[in-house]
């Protein structure tokens, strides 16, 4: 059955992003595949008061099935409103849409915003094929996430070792020519935990942790002097929390060397035209450094309800901290 995402209390991310981009904040796109991610995630936003985007990958939509998925949705902004948010900013997205049928899918079934991510593409085959998911997405007031350059890692199916930059010449054209609402750069974030190699790392001699490279500001500076107020969206955002990482490894895990993208340089980023910064891997890791620390103090525990309570919590605490000191998009949807 064919739903718009009006019916279901959700927004797009229009005006959303015009907003944040003028305020120099950033809008977070939380990745979520069950319920006690979202119950954080919408409990996060609620209490700060932050309009928010939830992201469904094609795994996740998958892992948990879409209808399911989309009365979550709706669901959340109800639950929103019960937590005293009067007039709740969420986002329904689709995370890497791979394909012009899963986009059109997502948009006939109640999702407000689709990404479709043709970047592993030649150059013309991504301009095309967004422009044909554009043309359905906007007919329904559903906007519209492109990408161009490429990041290392995973990306659903599509896998790259190295990284591309987004090219800044290409920015004009390829925004004119897709009518897309967003565009996602390559600027040196990737998926996953393992973001950087040591090797890649210098050590500060104060503290003795490892730093990553920079990201390429360069690059996104001449994005936006190309495409000026233009949305831009960071993927592979998340900051790998070090306590984390400790937590799980404490209790059983096995993280070597997990490094992710310093929180300052995402501070950064937030202020510029970077409007949308994902973020899934910190989630995953404040959920899973949770459930081990319970399981392997409460050894004789089996109701999931007793581990997934602080899981949630630490989700929340998690969420919280990137609104507030991370994106600054705390208080923009009272
Ligand atoms: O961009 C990747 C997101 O973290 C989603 O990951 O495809 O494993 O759900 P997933
Ligand atoms: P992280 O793996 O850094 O959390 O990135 C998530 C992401 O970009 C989802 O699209
Ligand atoms: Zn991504």
């Amino acid at each position: 059955m064919k739903v718009s995402f009006k019916e279901l209390g959700l927004v797009n991310t229009r005006e959303m992003f015009a907003k944040a981009v003028k305020g120099g904040y950033a809008i977070p796109a939380f990745n979520f595949n069950n319920m006690e991610q979202l119950q954080a995630i919408i409990q996060a936003a609620a209490e700060t008061k932050s309009p928010v985007i939830l992201q469904v990958s094609k795994g996740a939509r998958n892992y948990a099935n879409q209808t399911l998925l989309r009365y979550m949705a709706q669901g959340a902004v109800e639950y929103a409103k019960e937590l005293g948010w009067k007039k709740p900013q969420i986002v329904l997205h689709l995370d890497h849409g791979d394909s012009y049928e899963l986009c059109k899918s997502c948009v006939d079934f109640g999702f407000s915003s689709v990404m479709i991510d043709a970047s592993s593409l030649p150059y013309e085959e991504n301009v095309k094929l967004t422009r044909k998911v554009v043309n359905y997405a906007h007919k329904h007031d559903v906007t519209v996430e492109a990408e161009l350059g490429v990041l290392a890692g995973v990306e659903d199916e599509v896998s790259s070792a190295v990284s591309h930059y987004t090219k800044p010449e290409e920015v004009i054209d390829f925004v004119k020519k897709t009518k897309c609402d967003s565009l996602a750069i390559s600027i040196g974030t990737s998926h996953g935990a393992y973001k950087f190699t040591p090797e890649q790392c210098t050590r500060d001699p104060k503290t003795g942790k490892l730093v990553p490279p920079p990201l390429a500001f360069d690059v996104l500076k001449a994005v936006e002097k190309k495409l000026p107020g233009f949305p831009i969206v960071l993927h592979g955002s998340s900051s790998v929390p070090q306590e984390y990482v400790d937590m799980c490894n404490q209790y059983g895990g096995q993280l070597p060397n997990a490094i992710g993208i310093p929180e300052e340089q995402l501070r950064k980023a937030a202020k510029s035209a970077v409007c949308k910064i994902n973020i899934d891997s910190d989630s995953r890791l404040a959920m899973t450094a949770a459930v081990r620390k319970h399981l392997a103090e409460n050894p004789s525990h089996f109701d999931p309800r007793q581990y997934l309570k602080p899981a949630r919590e630490e989700m929340k605490k998690m969420y919280i901290h990137k609104i507030i000191n991370v994106l600054g998009s705390n208080g923009k949807a009272r």
